[in-house]
Order: structure tokens, then sequence, then C-alpha cells
């Protein structure tokens, strides 16, 4: 594989060419290594983080400080692939200039690309950052930092409610963003939103039409065990990590672990020397 960097142009140019993009979150040092080595086109530093990092019931508590915290860990593997920074609750809603500021803040710090939920009402904040030269990411269908308005129920089961996920995702491709998640929607409303625009539609349980699919780490490996109800688990994660640790604890207690292959020994005369020093020290000694 290349190491040449994974651009937003090259999102666009493989939507143009048919290949499918494939993308992952990661929020630390080692998951971005295993994407990366994975060959993933994109690495998102979710604000899904306030889920499955932090425990937190919703990603409406994330920081604008968190996903930087981890977006800097993400970055120190060196990803070939193109790091979006998730822009948190708040960092980007309330004005054109906050919008422009947080997200050259991620770009500043290394990210390439950063990532907003919301359509229309959001639009002249995408224009904004995008006129400032930062690549942006549009994120339609269900928005969980508007759960508490919207819920986190299935888009695109009525027929105004897929309008409303088509003209936001076209309005977004309109301000100028290079791609486009489309989450939880029904399949056949990404499908024509995915046929309506130039710039490439990610899936997360939108269905197989998209120009690519993203799914939370913790998800897909199976560390998460009540994962949303779209995610296919490539691995067991949670049982393969308890196993280890239940050995881990099963072997310190009887005595298996550690072995001499975990421990290294002083040479035997340094040890009779050490011996000898402990004697000395330990002689009572006479008083003055
Ligand atoms: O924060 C996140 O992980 C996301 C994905 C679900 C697309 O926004």
């Amino acid at each position: 594989m290349s190491r040449e960097r994974v651009t937003p142009y090259h999102f666009i140019k493989a939507k143009r060419e048919g290949r499918k993009l494939v993308m992952v979150t990661a929020y630390e040092y080692f998951q971005a290594r295993l994407a990366d080595e994975a060959g993933v086109d994109g690495i998102l530093v979710g604000d899904s983080l306030g889920m499955v990092v932090m425990g937190y019931p919703s990603t409406i508590p994330v920081t604008f400080g968190q996903v930087a915290h981890h977006l800097k860990a993400v970055l120190s593997a060196r990803p070939r692939a193109l790091v979006v920074a998730d822009m948190p609750f708040l960092t980007y809603e309330v004005s054109r200039g906050e919008a422009v500021r947080n997200a050259g803040r991620y770009l500043k710090a290394g990210a390439d690309a950063v990532k907003v939920e919301g359509g229309v009402e959001i639009l002249d904040k995408v224009e904004a950052m995008v006129k400032a030269g930062i690549p942006v990411m549009g994120h339609v269908g269900l928005n969980p930092q508007r759960y508490l308005v919207h819920g986190l129920r299935l888009r695109g089961k009525t027929a105004e409610d897929a309008l409303k996920v088509y003209e936001d995702a076209k309005a977004l491709e309109e301000a100028g963003v290079f791609s486009v998640v489309i989450e939880f929607t029904t399949a056949e409303v990404a499908a024509e939103v995915t046929k309506a625009l130039k710039v490439p539609t990610i899936c997360i349980g939108a269905g197989s039409a998209c120009d690519g699919q993203i799914l939370v780490f913790h998800d897909l490996v199976g560390l998460n065990p009540t994962p949303p109800p779209f995610v296919k688990k490539y691995a067991e994660g949670f049982e393969v990590f308890r196993n280890a640790l239940k050995t881990y604890v099963e072997e310190v207690r009887s005595g298996v672990f550690p072995d001499e292959r975990h421990y290294f020994r002083i040479a035997p005369e340094e040890l009779a020397r050490f011996r000898e020093l402990l004697e000395r020290r330990r002689a009572p000694r006479p008083s003055p």
C-alpha cells in the first residue's frame, strides 16, 4: 500500500472512479495504527468517544478539548488515512466565527478535516468553514447531537422525512462539503441521496448503495457488548479481552505468572556481593 496520505480530494476521486470508501472511528494511538494497517481510507475521531471511551449516555457532554486530546493520540500513529475531527455539540452551532475558529484549531492540531452534524440549519456555518479553507464532512439522517429534540429514530421512513434527509444532503453539497455521512436512514433514501450527490456518501446503518461505510471501532471489534442494531461485529473483543484478564487474575493468584520468561536475573557474582553488602548494612554499628 502506498504511503501517500489520503486527502479530501481522494474521497471525491474514489466516488468518480466507483471505489468504495472505508472509514472507522479511532480515539487513540493503537486503534489508529490498527485501522491504518488494515487499510482504511479515513479515521474519524468521533464524538462517540463520549459513549465508548468515557461511558457517557450520549455525545452531548463531549467537549472540544476531549476531541482535541484524542485527535493528538490518533495523530501520533501518523496514519496514511484521512483524519477527521468530529466537532462536538455547541462548538459550531452558535456562530460562523466560532465554527471557523474551532474547526481551524483542529486543523492546526493536525486534523485533515472536520465533521459537523446537521443540514440546512447549519449551512451558513458550513459555508463559512469551507470559505476559510477547511475541508468539511457533513452528517445527515440521524444526528445523535440532536437526539434530545428528534430522538434516535430511523430516518427516511416517510416520504416527507426522506425528502428532508435528501434536501439536507443536497444543501450541504452546495455549501461545499467533500463528503456526507448518512446515519441510520432507510437504504432506499440513502441510495437516492448517493445517486444525487457528486461527493461521496459514507453510511452507517443506511444500506449498501452508499459510496462508503463507517463503523465505530468498539462496535466493529465487539468491545461494545450492546452495539446499535445496524452493526456487524467482526470480532468478539469484549469476550476476548475479558477472558485474557480472567486468565491473568487466575495465573497471578495461582503463581503461574510471572514465570522465568517474564523476569530477569542478576549475575551470581553480583548477587553474592549484594548479599554481602546487605550483611554489612544489617550488622550493628559500633557506638561512638
Ligand atoms: O461520532 C461518531 O462516531 C460518528 C459516527 C457514528 C459517524 O459520528
